[in-house]
């Protein structure tokens, strides 16, 4: 990254990053009241004392004494520069950051390609809610169980059966044709001869986990032989492997019931919502990735697979339920009598039987078992032996030892089997069989007491009143008065100072977490994040921050103070008259007096 990333740009990745989220993705967070524990990634221990605390979005390590905001630990953790932080957290969270000249006409089309879908969301909403021949629509999904108050909250729409139901629409905000192509929204017949890609159906909007939308799925009304579905294709902010259908809205109760209930089809997931039943993604017809995978596992590492009962269903839930094992899940597997798709079994059944039916999921090798069990496959010693070393592939493909062994064992026993010989067939297995490397967490010493700058008498007070003020901002007009912002000379504090230097400045309406956010240099977040994590609002006395702000004013002084002396050994030389330096020097010495009793600082 060659230019600074503009602050709005930083602001954005910023709210889109939650830290829980974040520092999900590198190790297992456990709630324990407010905060959310885990191992310390950042040295060596048996009990957890690495914290972060969701409403200010800070981490803390009681044990080592690291912390600070959502960019500084992707600092930490990946050994990155803070641009190259908000770089990574952007990525994630498919935001465009501008770049280079080039780059910027790149970010402008991305935030063309999310207005037309957004404007596109608008108008297929308003066609569901409003449009007459949107009637059929609205009498299909009412027979679905889907009523109209649910069209917003589960962002449906209609899409006109025009060819230029959208394009007339898009033309009306002026906006080109070539921008709604690029956007996947219409196609391109000839040169210049455009007509909307979805026509008739009706909308599932798609987001991404900023909220944005990004793209559509739409189903015919009628049995006909069209496709069922006809969705927005790869674009620039739709990718498919990173997207997963309702994660944004679903996140906060997959964390919270630690689990993720995984389904095919849109009709799927929002009949479970209506259920009641929120921890739920679908794949939406695209094959499960490592990508999404590793999304997930940023909330939980408990996955329920419940696809479609039918043949397809079952084998894409084993595929999905491979690269899941390899991202470290334990998996259950849910299914669903004859022939139902989750949609189904939700309508014609009650709440309870629902929550009973995903209680009863079985573990992915009982399943496996089970199956083979049922298919007659475990008849002969053939069959037993290459059902053997189907399920031993899965076990291979799990990381963590201790399952493993549990799985071993338990698999011995249900297939009558000696355990050693499973272990051994393991072994092979195990070496062909691929993990995903861990980030190799080489942590830079960002300390304070590694900076030498804040060893200083200036560092030392300069921070301090940095830390008073963020944590008793009722102090802040004060400081000001004494010191002018300029005059600190570390930039990020030179920086907060400017920030908050203005009459129009309200202690009360300042937000501590907001500003420790910000801040880009990674000693002084760990450092205001700790003395937070500690003391969280503090009232400091006046006193303490006059003493720093006097030792400022010393330091300053004895600078002058050095300067004067310097010239007059200058002047010395050249066998100058110095007095009028010396008298300088003198009323310095007696400044300095007076500087030390505080008599220059204003209360
Ligand atoms: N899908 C698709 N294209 C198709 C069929 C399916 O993209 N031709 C995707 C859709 O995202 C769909 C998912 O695969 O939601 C699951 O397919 P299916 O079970 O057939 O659809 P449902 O969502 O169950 O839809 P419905 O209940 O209306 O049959
Ligand atoms: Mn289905």
């Amino acid at each position: 990254m060659t230019r600074n990333i503009p602050a709005e740009s930083i602001e954005q990745v910023r709210l889109a990053s939650d830290i829980v989220d974040v520092v999900s993705g590198y190790l297992t967070l456990q709630k324990r009241g407010r905060n959310y524990f885990g191992l310390c990634p950042f040295h060596q221990e048996k009990t957890p004392s690495f914290s972060v605390n969701p409403e200010m979005q800070i981490f803390h390590c009681f044990g080592c004494g690291a912390g600070g905001n959502v960019f500084t630990f992707i600092m930490k953790m990946e050994g990155v520069t803070f641009p190259e932080a908000v770089k990574l957290l952007a990525q994630a969270a498919g935001i465009v950051l501008p770049e280079d000249s080039e780059d910027i006409d790149q970010y402008r089309e991305k935030e063309a390609l999310f207005y037309v879908n957004k404007l596109a969301n608008e108008f297929f909403l308003h066609n569901l809610q409003k449009a007459k021949e949107a009637q059929e629509a609205r009498d299909y999904l009412q027979n679905r169980g889907i009523l109209s108050q649910m069209y917003a909250q589960f962002d449906l729409g209609y899409a006109l059966n025009r060819w230029d139901g959208l394009l007339n629409h898009a033309k009306t905000k002026s906006i080109k044709p070539e921008i709604l192509l690029k956007a996947g929204l219409v196609i391109q017949k000839e040169a210049s001869r455009y007509y909307d890609r979805f026509r008739g159906r009706i909308t599932f909007s798609i987001r991404n986990l900023s909220n944005q939308i990004i793209g559509f799925g739409a189903r015919r009304l009628a049995d006909d032989d069209s496709p069922k579905y006809i969705n927005t294709p790869e674009t620039e902010i739709y990718q498919k492997r990173f997207i997963l259908y309702g994660l944004h809205t679903a996140r906060e109760s997959i964390r919270r019931e630690n689990k993720i209930i995984i389904v095919e089809g849109y009709t799927d997931f929002i009949s479970l919502n209506n259920a009641g039943i929120k921890n739920v993604i679908a794949t939406s017809g695209t094959a499960l990735t490592e990508e999404h995978a590793r999304l997930m596992r940023r909330y939980t590492s408990n996955a329920i697979v419940m696809y479609d009962s039918d043949s397809a269903g079952a084998a894409a839930a084993m595929r999905g339920a491979d690269i899941l094992l390899e991202n470290g899940f334990e998996i259950k597997i849910c299914t669903l009598p004859n022939g139902q798709d989750p949609d189904e079994f939700v309508r014609t059944h009650s709440e309870v039987q629902v929550k009973e039916i995903l209680e009863a999921a079985a573990p992915l090798i009982d399943h496996k078992l089970q199956v083979l069990q049922k298919d007659d496959l475990l008849q002969t010693v053939n069959q037993r032996t290459s059902a053997t070393r189907e399920l031993l592939a899965s076990i291979a493909k799990i990381g963590d030892q201790i399952q493993r062994a549990y799985l071993v064992r338990d698999l011995a026993k249900k297939l009558h089997i000696e355990e050693s010989a499973l272990w051994n067939e393991l072994e092979k297995q195990s070496k062909k069989t691929r993990f995903t490397p861990k980030t190799d967490a080489a942590p830079r010493d960002s300390t304070i007491s590694a900076n030498k700058f804040f060893q200083s008498k200036k560092g030392a007070a300069e921070l301090a009143l940095l830390e008073m003020a963020v944590l008793d901002p009722d102090l802040i007009p004060r400081i000001l008065q004494n010191v002018h912002h300029d005059d600190f000379s570390h930039p990020e504090i030179r920086r907060f100072f400017q920030l908050v230097d203005s009459s129009e400045f309200d202690p009360l309406s300042f937000s501590p977490e907001n500003y420790i956010a910000t801040i880009q240099d990674a000693s002084i977040a760990s450092h205001l994040s700790d003395s937070f994590s500690e003391k969280s609002f503090a009232s400091f006395s006046w006193k303490y921050a006059s003493d720093c702000i006097i030792s400022l004013q010393l330091v300053q002084i004895d600078e002058e103070i050095e300067r004067i002396r310097e010239e007059i050994r200058q002047q010395n030389k050249q066998s100058k008259n110095t007095s009028s330096l010396v008298h300088q020097f003198q009323q310095l010495l007696e400044q300095k007096k007076l500087v030390s009793k505080g008599e220059f600082i204003i209360s």
